[in-house]
C-alpha cells in the first residue's frame, strides 16, 4: 500500500493531534527546518509491523525498569566507541523508551541532531518523557518518512531483528544516510543470549533472528551497503556499515 503526502501545515496539525508529541509546534518547525523531515499518514503504511507494536505497547511501561546496569554498562561502552562527532546529524531506529538519548545527546552537543524512531507509540511516549532527542517519529523503519542522505549516522539497537523485511528495511535506512554515514546495527547482548530471549518472548517475536555476521553481510550488500567492522562476542554484538560505493 502506498503512503499519502500531507502538505506541511496540515503535517503539524496531524503529527499534534496522532503522532508522538514534544514541545509539538517548535519541535515540527525545528524538524521542518532543519532536518527536512516529510511527514507520511501512519495508516497508510505497510501494516505489517502492527503486531509487533502491539507487543512493544504492552511492554512498554516496564521497559525502562528493564534496563540492567551491565547491560547499560556495555551500551554506553558500545555507542561512546563509535567515535560520533559533534553536530553529528543521527538517526535512533526502534529508539523504544529512548535508553540511547542519554548516551547520544552529550556527544552530540548543541549543534547536533538527534531524532529517534519507533512503531510503538506507547514507547515513545516514555521516549518523550526521558528527553535528549529533537524529535520522536512514529514509524516503521521499513517505511522511514524522512528525506534522503538525511543523517551522518543511523544506530539500530536491539531492532535488527524485529524487521519484517530486512534489506527492504535496510535500504530504506540507506536511502536516509548520507554517502559516507554509517550504519550500525548493535546488541548489548550476545547473538545466543537474543536469540534465546525472543524464543522464550513467543508471540510476535518468537521468530524474530539476530543472523551470524556472515549472513548479516550478505543481507547488508544487497541493501547497498558493506561491512566495516563486526563484533560478534558472547555479550555484545556490533556490526558497523557504510554504502557501498557505487
Ligand atoms: C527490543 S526493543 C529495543 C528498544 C531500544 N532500542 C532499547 O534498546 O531499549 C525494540 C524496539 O524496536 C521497535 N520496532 C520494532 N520493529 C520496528 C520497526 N519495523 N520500525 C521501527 N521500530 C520498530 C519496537 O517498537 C521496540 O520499541
Amino acid at each position: 500500500m502506498g503512503q499519502a503526502r500531507m502538505s506541511a501545515p496540515s503535517a503539524l496539525l496531524g503529527i499534534t493531534s496522532h503522532w508522538v508529541h514534544f514541545d509539538a509546534f517548535a519541535a515540527l518547525c525545528y524538524a521542518h527546518a532543519h532536518i527536512g523531515f516529510t511527514l507520511y499518514f501512519a495508516g497508510a503504511c505497510d501494516m505489517g509491523w502492527r503486531e509487533k507494536q502491539a507487543f512493544f505497547d504492552q511492554l512498554a511501561d516496564s521497559w525502562e525498569a528493564m534496563e540492567r546496569p551491565d547491560m547499560l554498562a556495555r551500551l554506553t561502552d558500545i555507542i561512546t566507541g563509535l567515535g560520533i562527532p559533534p553536530a553529528a546529524r543521527v538517526l535512533d531506529v526502534g529508539c523504544g523508551a529512548g535508553v540511547l538519548f542519554g548516551l547520544l545527546r552529550p556527544l552530540l552537543g548543541k549543534d547536533g541532531r538527534l531524532v529517534g524512531l519507533d512503531i510503538s507509540r506507547r514507547m515513545l511516549r516514555h521516549a518523550v518523557a526521558r528527553g535528549g532527542a529533537d524529535l520522536c517519529i512514529q514509524a516503521d523503519a521499513e517505511h522511514p518518512p524522512l528525506r534522503d542522505r538525511t543523517f551522518d549516522w543511523i544506530i539500530c539497537n536491539a531492532v535488527f531483528p524485529h524487521f519484517t523485511d530486512s534489506v527492504a528495511t535496510l535500504r530504506a535506512l540507506r536511502r536516509c544516510l548520507t554517502s559516507n554515514g554509517t550504519l550500525v546495527i548493535c546488541h548489548a547482548n550476545g547473538r545466543e543470549a537474543i536469540n534465546a530471549i525472543h524464543r522464550q518472548a513467543g508471540g510476535a517475536v518468537a521468530q524474530d533472528c539476530l543472523p551470524d555476521p556472515a549472513a548479516l553481510t550478505v543481507l547488508l550488500r544487497q541493501a547497498g551497503l558493506h561491512p566495516v567492522h563486526v563484533v560478534d562476542s558472547t555479550d555484545r554484538y556490533v556490526v558497523i556499515a557504510q554504502p557501498a560505493r557505487e
